[in-house]
């Protein structure tokens, strides 16, 4: 059914409406004119005389026009707007045959929207503002309700880091919707998949917008960890794993333990032996297979390069020093170093970080070349907690090591961001190396994007090391906070937000009753008996938090806060934030 109404502002302003009322008047006239005429043609039968002969012939001519007026101008009126209904109906039914569009013509529009989108990369949107903050509880940092919260490159470029307890909405409101945007756009992406529960939500977000992604690791490309290394920057990434799996008195033990392998791998790079984290720990902890490795080194000594000469002569100086240790150093150190190398003498291991794969090795400057997708599957069931983790680690290191080098590097691809994507962020990091990389990431065009549960679990990962936690946290810009339980995130989130100033007013209402004795009159005591009733208002200045932690519990999936930077001024907004359900 066509509803009508009467709205001046939309069909055509003052104008169509004094039409609409000429229109309107013009037929009940008409009408009411045909009434005045039939009737005075009517008047002289005599029946009418009996009846309104009293009035005349003006008023009988006005009791007819009057019923004649109304009812033939209604009917006019609603042929009319019926007519013009059935018009608009149609027309609308032919601008919609006009406008639809057959599959074909779809599949090419969503083509085009993909390659606009592909040609570059314009930001990411977080979420929209509730304008909680800035309309409710007068925080200048906040921003207006119904803006969408995009970063600019620039802004993402500030890393963003999202907490929240289980469940909480970290996935589905905050990694998967950021994963699409980024694959639309020509961004690059290294996923640490570290739960290995992700490689469905990857494919799914890939193929909806026509890309491809490898997978490296369980049943993919393999990835050799220390090829194109250094002696010097390999140790330096097993320093990071040293470290990480902390063992209370661990930095001079770690330190020893880097130097014995750089020292190993040295050995290994002069002789031209297996290059590997599998072949260092072969020559790192067997000391008959190191003894031959050295003897081999020596015989070799005349044919090498003046600069392998003296590395070999530093080289023998330091296993020298090495056999002088005695055993209680040798074992503390051994310590480290065992941990962090037996998982890699592990078949499944060596399988996955060596080359042989039928899928090849995975090169990773195509994340910066051609913005490739890469994700990391190492479970934990197949290679091992420690193994996993240390991979992980290792992989991670590698790639902060190439994003470093981007920069120097003419012959790569200068402009594409390339992101890193890994929840479960705090089983990976390390004290050496997140301090150091990510306050400098801005530059090399890096996207940190991870998550975690909160702001114990990182501190707990850094052996208690609350300094490295804080330094790592202020390189991430963009904290994005889900529901959490967590004391030392809602301590985090009050600093960053602080207090406001809240007027609180209290009124009450209070009777007093007194009974006195006064003095000693005739007749013994006299009591005097009164009673009041006062009301009061008081109105006080208390500081109470901007976002207190029952208001952090309280969150629903869909709402987060934020606690950013867009542009050159904070951003803390409590957000709404749609879910992307991968089903
Ligand atoms: N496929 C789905 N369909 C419907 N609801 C879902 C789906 N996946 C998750 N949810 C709901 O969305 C909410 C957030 O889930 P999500 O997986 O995003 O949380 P999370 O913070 O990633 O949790 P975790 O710490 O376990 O990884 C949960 O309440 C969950 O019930
Ligand atoms: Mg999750």
């Amino acid at each position: 059914m066509t509803t009508f109404k009467i709205d001046t502002a939309t069909r055509g302003g003052k104008a169509w409406f004094n039409r609409w009322i000429i229109q309107r008047m013009a037929l009940f006239g008409l009408f009411g004119w045909l009434g005045v005429t039939l009737s005075s043609i009517w008047w002289f039968f005599p029946w009418q005389w009996s009846t309104l002969f009293s009035g005349g012939r003006f008023a009988y001519a006005f009791w007819w026009s009057v019923p004649l007026a109304v009812v033939g101008g209604y009917l006019a009126v609603y042929a009319q707007l019926k007519l013009q209904g059935r018009s608009e109906h149609q027309e609308a039914e032919q601008a919609a045959a006009a406008n639809a569009k057959t599959p074909e013509e779809e599949a090419i529009e969503r083509a085009e929207y993909l390659a606009a989108r592909r040609a570059g990369f314009t930001g990411l949107e977080i979420g929209t503002s509730t304008g909680e903050l800035l309309e409710r509880r007068g925080h200048k940092g906040g921003l207006p309700s119904g803006t969408p919260v995009v970063l600019s490159p620039e802004d993402c470029a500030k890393n963003i880091i999202a907490f929240g307890g289980i469940g909480s909405g970290k996935t589905s409101r905050f990694i998967n919707p950021l994963m699409l945007q980024l694959m639309e756009q020509n961004a690059g992406a290294l996923i640490l998949d570290i739960k290995t529960d992700f490689q469905r939500e990857v494919a799914a977000i890939t193929a909806h917008v026509g890309r491809e992604y490898k997978t490296v690791g369980d049943g993919g490309m393999t990835l050799n960890l220390l090829r194109g290394t250094t002696p010097e920057l390999a140790a330096s990434f097993l320093k990071s794993c040293f470290l990480a799996q902390g063992t209370g008195d661990s930095q001079i033990w770690a330190d020893l333990a880097t130097e014995h392998c750089r020292n190993c791998l040295t050995l290994i790079k002069l002789t031209g032996s297996d290059y590997s984290l599998a072949g260092l720990y072969d020559i790192a902890v067997d000391d008959k297979a190191r003894k031959a490795l050295i003897e081999q080194a020596e015989a070799a000594f005349d044919d090498m390069s003046d600069r392998d000469q003296r590395l070999q002569m530093a080289v023998s100086r330091y296993f020298t020093t090495w056999d002088g240790y005695d055993d209680r150093q040798k074992s503390s150190v051994m310590v480290n170093v065992n941990s962090v190398l037996t998982p890699f003498s592990h078949p499944d291991l060596v399988d996955a970080f060596s080359t042989g794969s039928e899928q090849g090795e995975a090169d990773l400057t195509e994340l910066i070349n051609d913005g490739a997708v890469f994700l990391v599957n190492l479970p934990q069931t197949k290679f091992g907690k420690e193994g996993a983790r240390y991979a992980y680690l290792l992989i991670k290191l590698r790639f902060f090591n190439m994003m470093r080098e981007r920069r120097t590097r003419d012959d790569w691809n200068q402009t594409r961001p390339v992101a890193f994507v890994c929840d479960e962020y705090q089983s990976i990091v390390d004290s050496v190396s997140d301090t150091d990389f990510w306050d400098k990431s801005r530059s090399s065009k890096t996207i940190g994007i991870v998550s975690m549960q909160g702001v114990a679990s990182l501190t707990q990962a850094l052996n208690g090391n609350h300094k490295a936690a804080e330094a790592i946290l202020q390189n991430f810009r963009q904290r994005v906070v889900f529901r959490t339980e967590d004391e030392a995130t809602l301590r985090h989130v009050q600093h960053l937000l602080g207090q406001i100033d809240v007027v609180l007013t209290s009124s009450g209402e209070s009777y007093s009753e007194s009974v006195s004795w006064t003095g000693l009159g005739m007749g013994g005591r006299q009591p005097t008996q009164s009673q009041s009733i006062s009301e009061s208002e008081n109105a006080s200045m208390t500081r109470q938090d901007l976002f207190s932690a029952n208001d952090m519990r309280a969150l629903s999936a869909d709402y987060c806060l934020l606690i950013g930077n867009i542009g050159d001024r904070a951003a803390d907004e409590v957000l709404q934030v749609a879910p992307l359900y991968i089903n």
